[in-house]
């Protein structure tokens, strides 16, 4: 793509510009796309001067940090440092149900962490990393902070982006941002540029406050994220099964904070009611529901709520946004 190679030309060039010859600069994986793409544009300019880390924040995927750590090492060669950070994320997080207040504190939580990881790099290099690498797009940008007479529709926040409301004013690193402008479509044919395997590429977008923001209310009670996990495997199994997972934007299962009664077996279940959302996007600042075929409907309920025990009830998200937002909170 010869536009893209030009950004990626002017983006690298930007770098060389904003981060001195002696500076460090630190980068905080989340597995996803836009993060992957920065850290390898950013190592490609700064070489052994990025410092990356993957947080366990506890809010994670099934099997999400294996599955990321080995792709980082053994198909991206990028030097990373896994933090397990889940006990204080799940702590912070316990009693609190807003979904604002949820991420925020997560957000103050990652700063936690990159602060400590920064403390430690300074020992052995002699120096603090001055800069943060963040894989912010555009759409995260006007959604959490619209421009002032930009004719947005939104004159307030819709959500604080962790990577972008979230953030303190004190924060002590500089960003580096080199996507701020753009889509994600855009970076990933970046990605493409910069030879990140295309199983990566075209990964669905997985948001910084993880499962939080897929647990409605207080997240830290009754294996509620365990429930979440087995739900959300199950069923992006098999939208890979059927070949669909290229086709969707993004699908994921959301846990309902209510029971229903149910029968299951010849008894009565009183047990949680799960949802599922799959959408087709090009930005993500817009959505459509994904039409499934009741076939597949009926296949995905059945193996939830046979192999789940936990759960007696699945039912399917048919809004597009707007209304609804693609997460839930
Ligand atoms: P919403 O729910 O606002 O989501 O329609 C639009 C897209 O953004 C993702 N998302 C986030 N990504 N940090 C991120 O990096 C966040 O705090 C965040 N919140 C939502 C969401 O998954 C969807 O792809």
């Amino acid at each position: 793509d010869w536009n893209m190679g030009q950004v990626l030309e002017e983006q690298m060039e930007k770098l060389k510009a904003q981060v001195g010859p002696d500076d460090h600069v630190i980068c905080a994986l989340s597995g996803g796309v836009d993060s992957t793409v920065a850290a390898t544009l950013v190592h490609k300019v700064l070489g052994d001067r990025l410092h990356c880390v993957f947080v366990d924040n506890g809010l994670l995927r099934f099997n999400e940090q294996q599955r990321v750590m080995d792709t980082f090492k053994n198909h991206l060669h990028l030097p990373v440092l896994c933090v397990d950070h889940s006990k204080p994320m799940l702590d912070r997080l316990r009693g609190v149900s807003d979904p604002e207040a949820k991420r925020k504190a997560i957000g103050a939580e990652f700063i936690e962490v990159f602060k400590n990881y920064a403390t430690e790099l300074e020992k052995t290099l002699g120096r603090k990393p001055k800069y943060l690498v963040q894989g912010t797009l555009y759409p995260d940008v006007i959604e959490s902070c619209p421009p002032p007479g930009s004719g947005q529709k939104h004159s307030h926040t819709i959500k604080s982006h962790h990577n972008v409301g979230g953030l303190p004013k004190d924060l002590q690193f500089e960003l580096v941002e080199p996507f701020r402008e753009l889509f994600k479509d855009e970076v990933r044919a970046i990605g493409r540029l910069l030879g990140v395997p295309e199983q990566f590429i075209k990964r669905h977008p997985f948001p910084g406050p993880g499962l939080a923001v897929r647990v409605i209310g207080d997240v830290t009670e009754d294996g509620k994220l365990d429930t979440l996990r087995e739900v959300d495997e199950i069923f992006v199994n098999t939208i890979r099964e059927y070949g669909l997972y290229d086709e969707i934007w993004q699908a994921f299962a959301v846990f309902l904070p209510i029971k229903s009664v149910g029968v299951q077996g010849d008894q009565r279940s009183h047990a949680h009611v799960v949802a599922l959302r799959a959408v087709t996007s090009g930005d993500g600042m817009t959505a459509d529901w994904y039409s499934f075929t009741p076939a597949f409907l009926r296949d995905v309920s059945n193996r939830i709520c046979n192999k789940v025990r936990s759960v007696n009830r699945v039912v399917y998200d048919i809004t597009s946004k707007p209304p609804g937002t693609i997460e839930w909170e």
